[in-house]
């Protein structure tokens, strides 16, 4: 036996966002009440609106319980154009849709279809946490831009233009670029302008355009979401999206891949990833039947994601607010999505690093939030803002008074 039986690329396969749950779970198990800041889940506080769950079980009563369709049953690819058709003006076929078991399951099939040991993928720091482990457990490279903090964490687009020209230049070109907007972990919404940019470089390098838009319906009043199926007509490119956030339903693991156009790219790329969900057989069945009906529930959908919006929007206002007291901390204010992702200033707290805060914080408040450098920003935190205004605003306190306590 070798001294490990484990592969080399699975040493990348790890969560910094569940990292501190087993501490987690042993503080409750002695009768601590944690606030659980740190996962990125609607449904737990915000339960799954009841239409959804009427149809899941619709779905369930009327024997919905086979293996489906493997790329997805056709009532949810249907929906999914016809959502893209309204919302974004774009004309898709059938084939152009592939669901997923979450947006996690297509990053698994895209970077296990696209990624050769040694090959590289450009992402922008800070990522969401699965991105480079996505790459890296197909033995692939990544190499990372940057969201630019002091530009309200839009994309430093100089920076971005450099690696792509210095990483096109060799033999073995950069395989994707992949955006997330809105971001996670920062709720950015990114302006048009930028994402115009974007498409523009991935035109000009011939690069494949990945835009992660599973936030797209959770954008706060002043802001104005671009999908990049409005922009990137003619050039080959792929949305992500899926049920978890807009239709609150992370339980329920339905995602899906959009490659619009018809190049020999995009279709060679439609054509593997359903092998790969054939390989796999198929999505939860009940689950897709009952976002399909979800979907095409326009009237439902609007109310139930608007409360939602309004509700997380509120709790993001006041925790900005009282964040604003504490001069250890410092946080662009998120227009979308669900985080917060303040830049902890070290120079005024006696921590050693992100993961020393992260880990105090918990222990001393039980408050559980994730290292900023689990998302390649180090000296940073996330927050989730899904916790009722109250609790949240209690945490931010604790947060605060926390900080107070270990400032130099
Ligand atoms: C940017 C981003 N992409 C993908 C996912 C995973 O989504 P899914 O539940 O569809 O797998 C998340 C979950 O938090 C996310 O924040």
């Amino acid at each position: 036996m070798p001294a490990s039986i484990l592969s080399d690329a699975s040493r990348y396969v790890f969560s910094a966002i569940r990292e501190e749950d087993d501490f987690a779970e042993d503080l409750r198990r002695h009768g601590k009440k944690v606030v659980k800041l740190s996962s990125g889940d609607p449904a737990l506080y915000y339960p799954t609106p009841k239409y959804i769950i009427d149809a899941y079980t619709e779905a369930l009563r009327s024997g919905r319980t086979t293996y489906s369709r493997s790329q997805g049953v056709i009532e949810l690819v249907d929906a999914v154009v016809e959502r893209y058709r309204k919302r974004y003006s774009l004309a898709l076929s059938e084939e152009d849709v592939i669901v997923t078991s979450g947006v996690a399951e297509a990053l698994t099939f895209i970077n296990s279809a696209l990624i050769d040991p040694g090959d590289r993928a450009l992402i922008l720091r800070p990522y969401y946490t699965q991105y480079p482990v996505a790459i890296q457990m197909f033995g692939g490279r990544f190499l990372a831009g940057d969201y630019d903090e002091e530009d309200d964490w839009n994309i430093e687009l100089d920076g971005l233009a450099k690696l792509l020209k210095k990483g096109n230049a060799g033999r073995k070109g950069i395989k994707y670029l992949l955006i997330t907007n809105p971001n996670n972990p920062t709720g950015t919404v990114l302006p048009r302008k930028a994402l115009e940019e974007v498409v523009g470089l991935a035109n000009e390098h011939r690069i494949l355009l990945i835009s992660d838009e599973i936030y797209d319906e959770i954008v706060f009043g002043g802001a104005r979401f671009t999908s990049v199926c409005e922009l990137a007509g003619g050039m080959p490119y792929l949305v992500l999206n899926g049920a978890s956030k807009a239709f609150d339903a992370t339980g329920f693991r339905i995602g899906y891949v959009l490659a619009p156009e018809g190049d020999r790219t995009s279709n060679e790329i439609k054509r593997k990833i359903a092998d790969y969900c054939r390989v796999r057989l198929s999505a939860n069945t009940p689950a897709q039947y009952a976002i399909a009906s979800a979907m095409a529930n326009g009237a439902e959908h609007e109310r139930t994601v608007r409360e939602l919006v309004n509700a997380i929007e509120r709790v993001v206002d006041s925790a900005m607010k009282l964040l604003g007291e504490n001069e250890c901390v410092r946080a662009v204010k998120p227009n979308g999505a669900f985080y917060i992702f303040p830049k902890i200033r070290m120079d005024r707290l006696r921590f050693k690093d992100d993961r020393e805060f992260v880990h105090a914080l918990l222990k001393e408040e039980l408050v559980q939030t994730t290292r900023g450098s689990g998302f390649g920003a180090p000296d940073h935190f996330r927050m989730v803002a899904l916790a009722p205004k109250d609790i949240m605003d209690d945490s931010i306190r604790r947060i605060n008074g926390f900080c107070d306590r270990h400032s130099r």
